[in-house]
């Protein structure tokens, strides 16, 4: 099908003109077409919201899931008994003040609008967009528009008329060409069928505004977190893994200068960044899209899309992104960053330390770990972790057998022999293998921390240098030990011959290289366990201190 394209941008051209083409747009509409709108907030793909069979198109359109209801639009507070019933006065007092604008209200529907559109439910979403082309279309048609955003299911909404025919050239029978969206994120969704109303997603019109005209709002679990197995949310849509870039999202929240810092940190070499404009010096050399100033609210709402669909088709393959505080219009742009971040975020206010501790069997690791431990902090075994994900994370396994075809058993376990075949002796496929276990076991190492913030975290990893898990400390430690200490100490320890203790050693990577690669040394030269203890505990406490006077330095800064 070839997608019409009506050109609206320029609304002060020869009226006559303009009036044919929104003629013909809403021709579209009345004729069981389907038409990509503008609205202030984002681009929509509308149907007439009375047709079942046109309804159904876009659901079609956009693969969107059966059960994710749809939002009428209407051109003012006069259509709503058309379409709701049991409608309180509060929702006349809210158009009055908030239409046109970016205000979704759910309410009670009546029975001419069909099941399709609002997913069998008995309430309706219905909104009147500020776009002075979209209100004059939906006049000409003379029937309200269902419609959704503009974008395919799970991609980032679009915010201009080049991301709808991105996703829709060909599937849709025209697209009206109003501009960019001057607000950027979608409308704010309220429940007025419940009391107090609740906000099922925040969005352009913030919750504080709303909040001064109805009193208490209660806010729904979905806007904050991600739910649970099982949960439901009352926006059905706010289940779905949205706005997702195809690389994994990080957002880190936190005081800006602490954010920015906190990325620097952590990002690997092939990192794109999201984050405000006083910062993108920071991560020269990187992928990065500017959201505006870390004051300019308004400016981040109109980018936020933009700058996820942006590292589609890079080679990015982790992004992090920069989150202002959840104030005014805050509190949308951050939910749409965690959404598509999977709620994975991180804290940078939160005073978190991380120390990562390397070196070679029989230096003592396990005993530095133990002293960590007594003084507060919680460890992190990231062999045990890697173990439990190739059991668990569907990721990990699949990008596993995308190389190596299916090397898991029937009953779920790895089979260890046989992708120890596949990789032995074979230099590249090793490669591969660490490759995807670099890829996959940081991001679920900070996901842990973050899950269960701790003040101070230790990570145990052989590999934590080649592993790249580094970037995810504060310091890193080689803990290392004189050869021939080691030798005796495994002897005893694990009661082998001396031959076998020296081939072991020798099948690790030298102290040299701990040591060359690590932040500092924690030298075990103590004839006892207990005095290397004592010895760690200090060399521990110092270094603790030190982490915590740079923190505090780069917050004065
Ligand atoms: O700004 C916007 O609202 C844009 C523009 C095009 O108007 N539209 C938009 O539609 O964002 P969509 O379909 O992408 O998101 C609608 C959200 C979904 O999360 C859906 O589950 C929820 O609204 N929704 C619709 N009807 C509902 C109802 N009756 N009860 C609860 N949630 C509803
Ligand atoms: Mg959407």
């Amino acid at each position: 099908m070839e997608t019409k394209r009506f050109d609206m941008t320029d609304t002060l051209g020869p009226q006559k003109e303009l009036e044919d083409k929104i003629e013909a747009a809403a021709d579209i509409l009345r004729s069981g077409g389907l038409l990509a709108i503008p609205t202030e907030t984002v681009y929509g793909l509308g149907a007439n919201g009375l047709d079942a069979k046109a309804v159904g198109r876009i659901f079609e359109a956009k693969g969107r899931p059966q059960d994710n209801p749809l939002i009428l639009h209407v051109p003012g507070p006069q259509w709503l008994a058309r379409y709701c019933t049991d409608v309180p006065p509060l929702a006349y007092v809210l158009a009055k003040r908030f239409w046109p604008g970016p205000l979704t209200m759910i309410l009670k529907r009546k029975s001419v609008v069909p099941d399709v559109t609002t997913a069998g439910l008995d309430t309706v979403g219905v909104r009147c967009p500020d776009h002075q082309v979209t209100l004059a279309i939906i006049r000409a048609a003379g029937v309200p528009v269902a419609a959704p955003s503009a974008n395919t299911s799970g991609r980032p909404s679009c915010t201009c008329a080049a991301d709808v025919l991105e996703d829709m050239d060909g599937k849709i029978e025209g697209v009206v060409d109003g501009g960019p969206c001057s607000v950027g994120v979608e409308s704010t969704i309220l429940d007025l069928t419940c009391n107090p109303p609740r906000l099922l997603r925040p969005g352009g019109l913030p919750l504080e505004e709303l909040e001064s005209v109805v009193g208490a709002i209660a806010v729904d679990k979905a806007v904050v977190s991600l739910l649970s197995e099982g949960e439901k949310p009352r926006a059905p849509g706010m289940k779905y893994r949205h706005y997702a870039p195809k690389a994994p999202v990080t957002v880190v929240t936190g005081r800006p200068d602490r954010s920015a810092r906190e990325i620097v940190h952590r990002m690997g070499p092939d990192a794109g960044v999201i984050c405000f404009d006083e910062f993108a010096d920071l991560f020269a050399g990187h992928t990065v899209r500017k959201l505006g100033s870390w004051k300019d609210k308004a400016t981040q709402a109109q980018r936020v899309f933009d700058a996820l669909r942006a590292f589609d088709g890079t080679s990015v393959t982790e992004i992090y992104a920069q989150c202002p505080d959840s104030r005014g219009l805050g509190l949308a742009i951050g939910n749409r960053l965690k959404k598509a971040a999977g709620f994975h975020v991180i804290d940078a206010d939160q005073e978190q330390i991380v120390i990562g501790f390397t070196g070679g069997s029989g230096a003592g690791k396990t005993c530095a770990l133990r002293v960590l431990e007594q003084l507060g902090g919680k460890v992190l075994d990231c062999d045990a972790v890697y173990y439990e994900m190739l059991q668990k994370d569907e990721g990990l396994r699949r990008a596993i057998r995308d190389v190596f075809g299916e090397v898991f058993a029937l009953d779920g376990t790895l089979d260890r022999q046989k992708l120890g075949k596949l990789v032995f002796g074979n230099e590249h496929k090793l490669d591969q293998l660490n490759q995807i276990i670099f890829h996959y076991v940081p991001q679920e190492l900070q996901r842990r921390m973050a899950a269960e913030p701790a003040p101070l975290y230790g990570l145990d990893a052989i590999n934590l240098i080649e592993g790249g898990l580094g970037r995810l400390c504060d310091r890193t430690v080689a803990v290392t030990t004189p050869q021939e200490l080691r030798v005796r100490r495994i002897m005893e320890r694990d009661g082998i011959s001396e031959e076998y203790a020296r081939l072991r050693i020798g099948a690790q990577k030298p102290d040299g290289f701990y040591r060359d690669n690590c932040d500092c040394v924690l030298e075990n030269t103590a004839s006892t366990a207990q005095e290397f203890e004592m010895e760690a505990r200090t060399f521990l406490e110092r270094l603790i201190e030190d982490i915590k006077e740079e923190k505090q330095d780069v917050g004065r800064k």
